[in-house]
């Protein structure tokens, strides 16, 4: 049994098979996802995909690429769905310094008011960090983040920035990029985390792993991650789908 713990389920690139997407996902042993929603129309569609399937669970918060978008009165929508019982945490949330859409300041001004928010209703967060990395830990460190903790999704970091994560109560959640045969970095960080602190995703439609490397990702192929990290840490399959799904059930308190 498996769990990717970031979907976006909700993409447009799923609209026309989405059905089979998910019945492909079930026959491959994925018990459990997590739609994340980034902006007002995905985050509409993981609720209402969350409402619709009894094992997809919903993420809500504002994507730092759109950070010059949020209002006052979406923040206060946040706060409202983090009271729904499908969502399980708010993100994706952070920094990306790649797009220039919104200014650096105005991200890390959304960044905290999100992070305040979940340490008000309680809720982990989930981290987007895309070349922020030195910001993203200040800020975390600053805004006391490790109350509710979270997910760095999609981790691309070091193993030392791995280290920095896990001490502030962050699980480290690895993805496609860990089966590149290029990719050294998130195999150092496999090797360094312990079990008990890793998850896995798929962060579906994007970031296919090997061998679909390039194609459109889905879910099912959350089984190509977790087959990657047991052989670097030389364990059994079983015991890094058992492990990572008793880590994510945890951390998004699914019982
Ligand atoms: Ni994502």
């Amino acid at each position: 049994m498996l769990f990717d713990t970031h979907v976006h389920l909700n993409a447009d690139q799923f609209h026309e098979d989405l059905t089979e997407v998910i019945d492909r996902a079930r026959d491959e042993g994925i018990e459990y996802m997590v739609v994340v929603g980034f902006d007002r129309p995905t985050i509409k569609k993981a609720i209402s995909l969350a409402e619709e399937y009894d094992f997809l669970y919903a993420s809500v918060g504002w994507h730092p690429v759109d950070a010059v978008d949020m209002k006052e009165e979406d923040l206060e929508w946040l706060r409202e769905l983090s009271a729904h019982p499908k969502v399980v945490a708010l993100g994706e949330m952070g920094l990306d310094y790649y797009w220039d859409k919104s200014p650096k300041e105005i991200q890390q001004e959304v960044f905290r008011k999100q992070i305040r928010l979940a340490k008000e209703v309680g809720l982990p967060i989930i981290i987007h960090n895309r070349e922020a990395t030195s910001d993203i830990v200040e800020i975390l460190r600053e805004e006391k983040a490790s109350e509710v903790g979270g997910i760095m999704h999609c981790f691309s970091g070091s193993p030392e920035t791995a280290v920095q994560c896990l001490e502030m109560n962050f699980y480290i959640s690895l993805g496609g990029p860990v089966t590149f045969k290029n990719a050294k970095k998130p195999k150092e960080v496999a090797e360094i985390v312990p079990l008990d602190k890793l998850l896995i995703e798929t962060d579906c439609p994007y970031l296919a792993p090997h061998p679909y490397r390039g194609k459109r990702n889905e879910p099912a192929y959350v089984k190509l991650v977790a087959e990657q990290i047991a052989q670097i840490k030389g364990l059994s399959f079983e015991e890094v789908a058992e492990e990572t799904t008793r880590n994510a059930k945890k951390v998004f308190g699914i019982n």
